[in-house]
Order: structure tokens, then sequence, then C-alpha cells
């Protein structure tokens, strides 16, 4: 079968990023520009800064791209762009760059959904992964337990009632004077104290999540005591957020009597959640239970995991024509 060549291009939030990856799996290229460091300054993204940021970078990131995989845009078969989840300004501009380059080349447009990217960038680091699995997406915007049935079909089986993980890690980090992003620096800090702070648990009937009353609580704690040992409590909330994951995966696993694990987004860059679920992979091993996490690199915002998720899109015969629309609030397996 010949090969497919997808380009994909992201820019949902605070990155900019366009990879050229062939059949859905081989990355041949992956250029991030990350605008971290000048949101850092505002301790968080400002939407109106980052659609600025990725108009001026985005056709330097996408040159790179193409000559870090060797080839010229002919020999690409589609482009694949993120059109939403994510933050509308800066979705207009991966779209609207897509659609123009869609035009000038003829080549077909395949619209991605930034959740099913997240989930496809597992594809990249797990050769042999295929669907059914049970995915857990935690990342800055998303807490989604997912039933992936196959490559195009998705249950939501539970989701975040309010704080995203990311962002509740995000807000700590903030309360606790870390700064922007949160996650890596609450990570480290969690390194060097213990978890021995009490924070509440909450727990649904279902398989749903909630990150705002230990958020609450976490910031009520340094609020009555500045003087609160500030590792013991990034540790403490590590912890207890980890707990609450894991009490529905493995519900979820149960419920589905599905034999992989699948875990993807931002937030599974934590090495402490990483860990975890390494144990709990190894408490359920009697179900031969196997976990996949994504390389670090296909785990934060990038291209190469949405031109993945366009390749599947690609096969299936997913196209877009120029009035694709950015949809900020795109909910999976739409
Ligand atoms: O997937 P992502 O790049 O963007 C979204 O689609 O939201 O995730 C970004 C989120 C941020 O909230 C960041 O603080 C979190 O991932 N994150 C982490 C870690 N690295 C990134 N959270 C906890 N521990 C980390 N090591
Ligand atoms: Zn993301």
């Amino acid at each position: 079968m010949k090969d497919i060549i997808i380009m994909g291009i992201e820019s949902s939030c605070d990155e900019t990023s366009v990879a050229i990856v062939k059949n859905g799996r081989e990355v041949l290229s992956n250029v991030i520009n990350s605008q971290i460091k000048i949101h850092e300054e505002y301790g968080g993204v400002v939407p109106e800064i980052a659609s600025r940021c990725h108009t001026e970078v985005i056709n330097g990131v996408m040159k790179k791209a193409l000559k870090e995989a060797g080839i010229t845009l002919n020999e690409i078969d589609g482009i694949a762009v993120t059109q939403g989840p994510g933050l509308v300004g800066a979705l207009l501009v991966g779209g609207s760059y897509a659609k123009g380059l869609s035009f000038v080349t003829n080549k077909p447009l395949v619209p991605v959904n930034h959740i099913e990217g997240h989930i496809a960038g597992n594809y990249l680091s797990h050769k042999n992964l295929k669907p059914p699995f049970i995915c857990l997406i935690i990342s800055g915007g998303h807490t989604h337990l997912v039933h992936v049935k196959d490559y195009h079909t998705f249950e939501i089986l539970g989701k975040t009632r309010d704080d995203a993980i990311g962002e509740a890690f995000d807000k700590v980090a903030r309360v606790v004077g870390l700064g922007y992003p949160g996650g890596p620096k609450v990570e480290k800090k969690a390194k060097e104290g213990n978890p021995n702070i009490k924070l509440p648990l909450t727990h649904f009937e279902n398989l749903d999540f909630s990150f705002s009353g230990i958020k609450t609580a976490v910031i009520n704690l340094n609020h009555k005591d500045p003087n609160i040992n500030h590792a013991d409590l990034c540790a403490s909330f590590q912890k207890a957020v980890t707990e609450m994951l894991m009490t529905n995966v493995e519900k979820a696993v149960k419920m589905y009597n599905e034999e992989k694990i699948v875990i993807a987004g931002g937030v599974s860059c934590n090495s402490y959640i990483r860990e975890s679920f390494d144990d709990l992979a190894e408490k359920l091993k009697i179900k031969d239970i196997n976990l996949t996490i994504p390389n670090i690199k296909y785990c934060t915002d990038n291209a190469a995991m949405i031109a993945a998720a366009g390749y599947y899109n690609y096969i299936e015969g997913k196209r877009a024509d120029l009035s694709l629309n950015a949809i900020p609030n795109l909910k999976i397996g739409e």
C-alpha cells in the first residue's frame, strides 16, 4: 500500500506546531514553537497575545517542518488541522493557514478534534497500540475518561464537572507562588515534601471528576497558614488528585472489561502520576491490563498527534472545505 503522508497543524492554545507524519505512526518532523516564556509574565495564557504569536510564526514553523522531514509540499497527501476545542482566536489562525495551504496546493483539508489528537499521541509512541481501550485524557483544558472503541468511535464515560486537572495544578502553583505553567513546578516541589496533609477527595456515583473542591481546600489552607509547608501541600495535592484519577480508571476498566489503559494529555508528563498508574497496572495484571502513556514529547500540545489523528480521519474519508470554522467547544467524537 502507498505511504500516506499527513501534515498536522496545531494552534489551539499557546503552542504553534507543524508536523509531518507517515501512515499515522512515523514522525518525520514535529516542530513546536512554545509561547510559554511570553505568557509566563502574565501568570497564564493571554488569548489575544497567543493569536498574534501564532500569526507571526506559523509560516516559519511550517517551512521548518518540511525541511526537517526532507520533503516538499507536493509530497503531502493531506493537511490536518485542529478545529477545536481551544481558544477561538488561536484556532482561527491555524485553521485559516491550513485552508490557505489546502487551496494553493490542492491537497485535502482534514479537520481534527484536539482531544482525539491527544489520544492519537499514543499511536506515535506505541506502534502496536490499537483500540479498543480505556483512555484517560488529563490536560490543561480537559479531564475525560473515554472508551475508545475504534479509531473513530468514542464514548465519554466521565468528565470533570468543573476545573480540568491541569487547571487545578496551575492554580495551586500560583497560590503557593511557583508561577506558570504550574504542573511541572508542583511536581518538582512535591518531590521535596511528604503527602501528610489531609485534603478532600470528590467522588461521584458515575465516572465524573471534580477538582474545584480540592483546589479551594489548598487555597484556604494556604490562606489560613501562610507558613504551611508548600512542599508537603504540593505532595498532598498531587497524591489526592492521582487517587481520584485512579479510582475512576479502575472502575471503568472493571465495568467495561477492557484490557488496556491509555493515558494522554499534558498532565500525563507527571512522573508521580505515571508511576502510580504503573502500580495500578501491576495490581490489575490478573486481567492482563496493559498501560500505555505517550513519550513525554507527545503528551503536551504538538502537531504530530494532530497528524496521527488526521491520518485516521483521512483514510476514513473525513474532509473539510474552505468553510471550515473554529469550534472552541468541539466535543469528542463530533
Ligand atoms: O495538553 P496540554 O499541553 O494542553 C491542553 O490541551 O490543555 O496540557 C497543559 C497542562 C498544563 O495545565 C500544565 O500545567 C500541565 O499540562 N502539565 C503538568 C505537567 N506538565 C504539564 N501537570 C502536572 N505535572 C506535570 N509534570
Ligand atoms: Zn492539549
